[in-house]
């Protein structure tokens, strides 16, 4: 049986870039996302692919992925990785509930039922879970008390779930992206002299002086999960800026 791996958050950026390796090499691929038309796009690149839309606030949406990997894989999965997700700025002085719920259910309790109902499959492959975290979850930045806490937090429960879950042979580990070139800025409703603004800012900041494309991050996701004897580790991909 092939090979399967399922990405939550395929249909753009870095997890497209992930779904794109895998498919090429011939494995089975399932990406989500929540928009029903970018799917259809990713899919039009990659012919035979899975998709099914997932917003990871949906409970039924998470049930329709259980069922679909229990049915149409009988059960079986070699890697989940978690690179769903969208970024919002703002100040603590003007921070809302609704934004607070929104960064903690997209980055941590999203991947958290996720990698909870997948584990029976992941446990039978001795499989891997990566997730993409963010630089913003290492390094400290103002404006950015919900994203960059998300993230710090999924961070820390990919050492956590890697200790428990080493004894039954599933690896864990993150890659922390730095400012990487996808549509994450448009997608956040930005304008386009917004987004140069914060792309310059960005690009200043990094001390191997660019920005990363998506390539950047697929090439060390793909050699972390081809390690057999590597768990909880964070991974920055960020050209050096969080070490700056
Ligand atoms: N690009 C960067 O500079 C950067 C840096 C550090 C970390 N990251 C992280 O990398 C991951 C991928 O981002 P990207 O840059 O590749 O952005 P992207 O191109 O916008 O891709 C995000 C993916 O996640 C899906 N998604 C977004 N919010 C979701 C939600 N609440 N529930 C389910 N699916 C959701 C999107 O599809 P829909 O829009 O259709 O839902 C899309 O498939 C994110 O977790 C992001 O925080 C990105």
């Amino acid at each position: 049986m092939n090979n399967k791996i399922l990405i939550a958050g395929g249909s753009s950026g870095i997890g497209y870039g992930i779904a794109k390796h895998f498919y090429e090499k011939g494995w089975d691929v399932l990406i989500t996302g929540r928009n029903k038309d970018k799917l259809n796009l990713a899919k039009a690149t990659m012919p035979g692919i899975h998709t099914l839309v997932y917003d990871s606030a949906d409970e039924e949406h998470l049930a329709d992925l259980i069922n679909f990997i229990e049915s149409n894989w009988n059960g079986k999965l070699d890697i989940l990785v978690n690179s769903a997700g969208h970024v919002e700025l703002g100040s603590l002085k003007d921070i809302s509930k609704s934004s607070l719920e929104d960064m903690y259910q997209a980055h941590l309790i999203g991947p958290t039922l996720l990698a909870s109902k997948c584990l029976k499959f992941l446990a039978a492959t001795k499989g891997h879970i990566l997730n993409i975290t963010s630089s913003h979850g290492i390094k400290v930045y103002s404006d950015l008390s919900a994203y960059g806490s998300a993230k710090a937090g999924l961070n820390m429960l990919t050492k956590i779930w890697a200790l428990e879950l080493a004894p039954i042979g599933v690896k864990v580990n993150a890659i922390a992206p730095g400012p990487t070139n996808t549509d994450i800025l448009k997608s956040a409703g930005y304008d386009e002299e917004t987004i140069l603004a914060i792309q310059d800012s960005e690009k200043k900041q990094i001390p191997l002086q660019r920005r990363g494309n998506v390539e950047d991050i697929v090439s060390v996701a793909v050699s972390i999960l081809d390690s057999e004897w590597t768990t909880g580790i964070i991974i920055p991909v960020d050209g050096g800026i969080s070490i700056s």
